[in-house]
C-alpha cells in the first residue's frame, strides 16, 4: 500500500510568513546515538534492543550495510524497539556488493573502524553524491597508522572507498580535528587491535561512543584534558544491552531557535539528551538571553534527557568559537538564523568543519539567508551576522541539506512575506515528521 503523498515529498513547499508556534513536541531520537547502538550491537555477543532509535534514513543506511554483512535488524519503524543479534565482533561477513552509506558521515566514517581489522575480509564503501565528496583520509589516515589498508579515489580521500581487512596494531594518535567520527572510527578499529589504541583530540567531540562502548563491557579509559584522551584495551567481550535513546538535541535546536525567534511563540520540546558534549546550544541561547528553561532532568540509559521550554523574547547578539563548536557543530546553521534575529553582530569563528559537512555549510547559509536579505558575512571559517535585519520571503534551496532545510524554515516564519524552499524532503534525513510537526505547532 503507497502511503499519502506528504509535504517532504514535494518538489518544493510554501512557507507561509506570519503566525506563531505553541504546544510540545518530541523530536526524534539521537541521530549519533542511533548510529551507535546499531553498530556496537552488531559487533557484541547476543541481542541487543534499542528504545526510540531515529527512524531516518541515516540509521537506515546503518542497517542495510549491517544486514548485507549477516547481522541480523528487525524492521525500523517508528515506535517500534528495535532488535539486532549481534554476531561478535570478528563475526560481519564480507559483503557480496558495495556498502550503500547514503548520505551519512557517521555510518561510512565509523564502518570504516569496524572494518579495517576484519582479517581477510574485503569491503567497499560509496555513498550519494554528497557523502562522495566529503573528506576521509581523516579517517584513513590513523586507521593506515595501525596497519590498515584503505583505498579510494583523491589518494584514498575519496568514496567508494575499498578496505581490505587485516590485523591491526597498536597506535597512539593525536587527531588534528576534535571529531568524533574520526574519534569512533579510532576506538572501533581498537577494540580488535594487537595491544591498546590512544587517541587524544585537540577538543572533547561528542562522547556517545565512550559512554556507550563501556556500556558494551569494552575495557575503555578516559582522561586527559575533560576527556580528551580515551585509550581501548583489545580483549573484552561486548554484551548485547538494552539502549533507550534520547530524543536529538540538534533537532531540538530547530524548536528553540524557532520558539525564541517567533513573536508569542511557546514551545515545549520534550525528552531531549543533554549530554555535556552537546549543550552548546543551550549555553548560547542562555547568553543571548532567550526565555530557555530546562526542566525534569533525569539520566536514562546513562544519558542525561530533560524537557526544553522556549518563549519568544529580546534576543542579544552571541559570539562562539574554540572548543565550544564541537559542543553545537550542527546546530549553527540554525544559530545563524538565530543572529539575524539577536541585536547587535553576531560571530561565529573556528567553524571551517562546517565547510566539509553534508554540504559547505558556511556558503550554503551565507547564499540562502543572504537570498532573505540577511547582513552577513561568510569568512573562511565562519560567519559575521548583523542584527536584527528584517528577512524577506525568497525561492529558497536546502541544496540537499537536511539541517539547512529545517533552519530556513525556522527563518521563514520571521520573515515578512512566504517563500518557496526547493528539496524540503532533504530533512528526511534525520527528522523525517519535521514538517508535519511544523504544520502542527503553527498557530
Ligand atoms: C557525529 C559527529 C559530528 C556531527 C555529525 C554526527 C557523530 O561530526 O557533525 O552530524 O555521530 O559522531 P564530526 O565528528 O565529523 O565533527
Amino acid at each position: 500500500m503507497s502511503s499519502p503523498l506528504s509535504a517532504a515529498d514535494l518538489p518544493s513547499l510554501s512557507l507561509a510568513a506570519g503566525g506563531s508556534l505553541r504546544g510540545q513536541v518530541r523530536v526524534p531520537g539521537d541521530k549519533s546515538i542511533s548510529h551507535r547502538a546499531l553498530l556496537f550491537g552488531a559487533i557484541a555477543e547476543g541481542r541487543t534492543r534499542i528504545e526510540g532509535l531515529l527512524p531516518a534514513e541515516d540509521p537506515l543506511s546503518t542497517a542495510a550495510c549491517l544486514r548485507a554483512m549477516g547481522v541480523g535488524v528487525s524492521p525500523i519503524q517508528a515506535g517500534e524497539p528495535v532488535l539486532v543479534d549481534g554476531v561478535g565482533l570478528d563475526g560481519l561477513a564480507e559483503p557480496e556488493d558495495v556498502l550503500d552509506c547514503g548520505n551519512s558521515g557517521t555510518t561510512m566514517r565509523l564502518m570504516m573502524g569496524l572494518l579495517a581489522g576484519r582479517h581477510g575480509r574485503h569491503f567497499v564503501l560509496s555513498g550519494d553524491a554528497s557523502l562522495r565528496r566529503r573528506p576521509m583520509r581523516r579517517v584513513v589516515g590513523p586507521l593506515a597508522e595501525m596497519g590498515a589498508t584503505i583505498a579510494g579515489r583523491a589518494g584514498a580521500n575519496l568514496a567508494p572507498l575499498a578496505i581490505q581487512g587485516q590485523r591491526l596494531h597498536r597506535a597512539t594518535i593525536r587527531t588534528p580535528v576534535a571529531s568524533a567520527q574520526v574519534k569512533s572510527a579510532i576506538l572501533l578499529a581498537g577494540l580488535s587491535a594487537q595491544g591498546p589504541t590512544t587517541v587524544i583530540e585537540p577538543a572533547l567531540s561528542r562522547d556517545h561512543s565512550e559512554r556507550m562502548l563501556q556500556a558494551f563491557g569494552a575495557d575503555l579509559r578516559v582522561g586527559g584534558r575533560a576527556g580528551t584522551e580515551v585509550t581501548v584495551l583489545p580483549g573484552a567481550v561486548l554484551r548485547g544491552q538494552e539502549v533507550v535513546v534520547p530524543g536529538d538535541i540538534s533537532s531540538a535546536a530547530f524548536w528553540l531557535v524557532a520558539g525564541a525567534i517567533t513573536p508569542g511563540a511557546e514551545l515545549t520540546v520534550e525528552n531531549v539528551g543533554l549530554n555535556p558534549s552537546r549543550t552548546g546550544i543551550l549555553e548560547v541561547l542562555e547568553a543571548m538571553g532567550a526565555r530557555l528553561e530546562v526542566r525534569n532532568r533525569r539520566v536514562v540509559a546513562g544519558e542525561p534527557v530533560g524537557d526544553l521550554h522556549i518563549s519568544h523574547g529580546p534576543l542579544r547578539a552571541f559570539a562562539i568559537g574554540g572548543d565550544l563548536i564541537p559542543r553545537l557543530v550542527d546546530e549553527i546553521p540554525v544559530l545563524a538564523v538565530a543572529a539575524c534575529c539577536a541585536e547587535g553582530v553576531s560571530r561565529i569563528s573556528g567553524a571551517e568543519e562546517l565547510r566539509v559537512k553534508e554540504t559547505d555549510r558556511l556558503a550554503v547559509m551565507a547564499r540562502q539567508l543572504g537570498a532573505m536579505g540577511a547582513q552577513l558575512e561568510e569568512l573562511p571559517d565562519g560567519l559575521t551576522i548583523e542584527g536584527i535585519t528584517p528577512l524577506h520571503g525568497a525561492v529558497l534551496d536546502s541544496e540537499t541539506d537536511h539541517r539547512v532545510a529545517m533552519s530556513l524554515a525556522v527563518a521563514t516564519l520571521v520573515a515578512r512575506c512566504d517563500s518557496q524552499l526547493l528539496d524540503p524532503g532533504a530533512a528526511a534525513v534525520s527528522y523525517p515528521g519535521f514538517w508535519d510537526d511544523l504544520a502542527r505547532l503553527r498557530c
